[in-house]
């Protein structure tokens, strides 16, 4: 029987999605073909949650935390949250600051519903993680993107780009310290630049930490932690990268404690709240023995050293090594120059078919802005061992040689 397609809501027009789940499904394809495949596209991890989270999962399953919790989330956890990013940020947070979601993804477009009005303008990172620009064209904003530059150790905010963007609609800053896809970080002064920006133009600012404990030296930072900006941010929690728990699914909004309750109404009306049980996985992970995550950045810094050593020993690449997170994002307009391609979408079918090398480029990261000539590619190394990102780069090496 053919059944006539329903039409679909308008609003959906206005949804995006993260193109760099199609670079995904090529590479599974390319592999079922038999060919080697080199996973530098993933933002997923290939390691596994610590034991003490493991087991401390397993016992509130066994002792009946099978139910339904508070929207909010299981009070020991809120309290045990609050005091962790209280201490990282110098902040006095209570629970009453802490909603628990599931992931720190759902995060972004309840900000927007609690925060944003149709019409509002929103400035937001591009390249950046795809979902802001999603979630405010979603929600009836204006997307007003802004770039990052080179700098001399790492990425820089485009403070040219951003001012020149701001207005007297713009009602709301999404800020990604440690920052996917570029590494970037801000120093103390952009962050003093990027409140005095919030303040002056009263906006409500995301800040979006999810890399906040991927950190090899040194130390975060938190733009919410400058004087007047805790009122007016709500800081973007999750536990999928610290403990290697992406598919548990936990985050966490932490803020004031009134947007912290119309987010939690709004839970009310989705999931009704997050998994029970694994939110007591969370709070040995917060509270427990430290052994599992700081391992975790062990092998992390290994891959980041291995990687970044090897893809600047590849002609026409040239890769910045960020104290954060777990991704890398190389300059390859030389690269695709000496090969004669001219479009993202060729660099990388040529990478994969001829290497086995499969990454996301600048354009998995939101639409390339104006003026902007360089060309750039994400590799991940969250989901690949030392001796794979060797054998991958090598052969990557020895293509661009060729
Ligand atoms: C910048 C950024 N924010 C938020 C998230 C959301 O992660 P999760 O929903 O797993 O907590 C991600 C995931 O990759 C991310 O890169």
């Amino acid at each position: 029987m053919t059944i006539s397609p329903l039409p679909i809501a308008e609003r959906i027009s206005r949804l995006g999605t993260e193109t760099a789940f199609a670079v995904s499904a090529e590479a599974a394809e390319w592999q079922a073909l038999g060919h080697a495949v080199y996973p530098f596209h993933l933002g997923d991890m290939d390691l596994a949650t610590p034991e003490n989270i493991v087991e401390a999962s397993f016992k509130a399953l066994r002792d009946g935390k099978n139910g339904y919790c508070p929207n909010a989330g299981v009070a020991a956890l809120r309290e045990a949250l609050a005091a962790d990013i209280s201490a990282s940020h110098s902040l006095d947070l209570g629970p009453q600051n802490v909603v628990i979601e599931p992931g720190g993804k759902p995060v972004i477009g309840k900000f927007m519903l609690a925060l944003m009005n149709p019409g509002d303008e929103v400035l937001y990172p591009s390249p950046g993680y795809p979902i802001y620009e999603s979630q405010i064209e979603f929600h009836g904003g204006v997307a007003l993107p802004y770039g990052y530059v080179e700098g001399r150790e790492n990425f820089e905010l485009d403070f040219t780009a951003l001012d020149a963007q701001v207005s007297p609609r713009t009602r709301i800053l999404i800020f990604n310290n440690l920052q996917n896809p570029t590494g970037a970080e801000s120093s103390p002064a952009e962050l003093e630049r990027l409140a005095e920006l919030a303040l002056r133009h009263d906006l409500a600012v995301l800040c979006d930490e999810a890399y906040w404990d991927i950190r090899y030296s040194g130390a975060s930072k938190s733009l919410a932690s400058l004087p007047g900006m805790a009122e007016r941010s709500v800081i973007l929690y999750t536990f999928s990268k610290k403990f290697a728990m992406t598919g548990w699914r936990l985050g966490a909004a932490v803020g004031p404690a009134a947007i912290v309750e119309v987010i939690a109404k709004l839970n009310v009306n989705d999931e009704s709240c997050s998994n029970h049980f694994v939110q007591y996985g969370a709070l040995e992970g917060l509270t427990g023995d430290q052994s599992g995550p700081q391992e975790i950045i062990r092998i992390l810094r290994e891959r980041r050293d291995t990687c970044v050593g090897l893809l600047n020993q590849i002609p026409g690449v040239s890769c910045f090594t960020p104290a954060a997170t777990f991704y890398l994002f190389p300059r390859v307009t030389e690269l695709m120059e000496r090969k004669g391609l001219s479009t993202y979408d060729e660099l990388r079918r040529a990478a994969l078919e001829e290497t086995g090398v499969s990454f996301c480029t600048r354009l998995h990261f939101g639409r390339a802005l104006p003026g902007e000539k360089e060309r750039y590619v994400r590799f991940a190394y969250s989901g690949i061992p030392v001796p794979l990102i060797e054998e991958g780069l090598g052969r990557l090496k020895a293509w661009a040689e060729a």
